[in-house]
């Protein structure tokens, strides 16, 4: 039987046989059964040459599936390949086997079954790596304890980052404001997940003060440039800000002044190179506290011909939620 892999050519994404170099290299074998499409994958899917470095590549920053071999991993072992340069630098999830080494590898939590990790995939995990780190700084500095604490915002909060951190953030105690662009389609949905409140993404659009009135005691950003800008002069005194996102633009053009009279605190997160303990961190946080109900009601399944139409709807910021590829 042939097996299908998606590939990106020069000329677009294309559905073709499996060859052997489609798995690419290392000393365990994993055979994929679920992907995900994450906004780098549509970037991908869209020939960007800042993700996909060579051409033609497999696409895919996320792998699911079971180990068939490999020198420390027992076999059928559950697990995922978040990032590590997959679907970038190297072949990737949208393909029937994978191969990388066993260092890169991340044995999942038992609660998660393979269509859950996929639905989590970088998204979730990088909701999970923000959080961790929105704690990290908080914690030390809390001597109110969460409840008195000012809210969390999170920004591009429909998003696959974004929904996840409300989510995660509400059931870990946090009062969430969740900015949106479309409140009226999906404001429900937001609340749904734990938002207290919903924030209309106009209000961070255009360029603003570099220090405006206090309303947040930490951030979760997926935007980048003036919607950044604009959150980090709107948090308390001391507040983390995890950056994970450019959805708005890569640029930050703002001051200092947040930092040096205010003492946030700007936390940049890159989930593609995260050493395995503060990945092994975040999927625990996420089986402590994810409401796996709540992200398959707001995940969706599709083919590889239905990932690359979901990547066009990334770009043009018209879905939500997540995609899980069934491979
Ligand atoms: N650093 C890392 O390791 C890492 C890992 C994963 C993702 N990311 C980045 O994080 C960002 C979010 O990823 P994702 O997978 O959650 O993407 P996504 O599902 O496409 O969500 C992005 C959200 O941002 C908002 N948005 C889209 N275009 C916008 C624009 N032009 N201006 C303002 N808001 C806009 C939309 O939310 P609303 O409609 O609700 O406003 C959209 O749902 C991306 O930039 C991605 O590359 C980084």
């Amino acid at each position: 039987m042939t097996h299908s892999t998606l590939i990106v050519t020069e000329s677009g994404p294309q559905i073709v046989d499996t060859v052997a170099e489609h798995a690419g290299e290392g000393d365990t074998l994993i055979q994929v059964s679920h992907s995900s499409v994450n906004y780098k994958d549509a970037m991908a899917l869209d020939g960007n040459r800042g993700v996909l470095r060579n051409l033609p590549t497999v696409p895919g920053i996320d792998a699911v599936g079971t180990v068939v071999s490999s020198p420390t991993l027992e076999e059928g072992t559950l697990v995922t390949v978040n990032g590590f340069g997959i679907g970038e630098r190297r072949n990737g999830g949208f393909t029937p086997q994978l191969r990388i080494d066993a260092s890169q590898v991340t044995v999942l939590p038992s609660l998660f079954d393979a269509p859950t990790a996929a639905a989590i995939g970088t998204a979730g995990y990088t909701a999970a790596l923000c959080v961790a780190g929105v704690e990290r700084t908080l914690y030390p500095l809390d001597t109110l304890g969460v409840k008195e604490r000012g809210p969390i915002l999170v920004t591009g909060a429909t998003g696959g980052v974004g929904s996840i951190a409300v989510q995660l953030l509400a059931a870990r105690g946090f009062t969430v404001h969740a900015v949106t662009g479309r409140a009226e389609e999906h404001g429900d949905w937001l609340r749904s997940l734990g938002a207290a409140e919903i924030v209309d993404r106009a209000e961070f659009a255009e360029p603003g003060k570099p220090l405006q009135r206090t309303a947040y005691a930490g951030l979760v950003d997926t935007l980048g440039s003036t919607p950044l800008v604009n959150a980090l002069a709107r948090l308390e005194w001391g507040a983390p800000a995890a950056a994970c996102g450019l959805a708005a633009g890569p640029d930050l053009k703002g001051t200092v002044l947040p930092f040096i009279l205010r003492g946030v605190q700007l936390i940049g997160i890159n989930s593609v190179d995260t050493p395995a303990p503060l990945r092994a961190e975040a999927w625990e946080l996420l089986a402590e506290s994810l409401d796996v109900d709540a992200l398959r009601a707001s995940t969706r399944t599709v083919s590889f011909e239905g990932a690359i139409e979901v990547g066009r709807e990334l770009l043009q910021g018209t879905a939500h939620g997540r995609t899980v590829v069934e491979v």
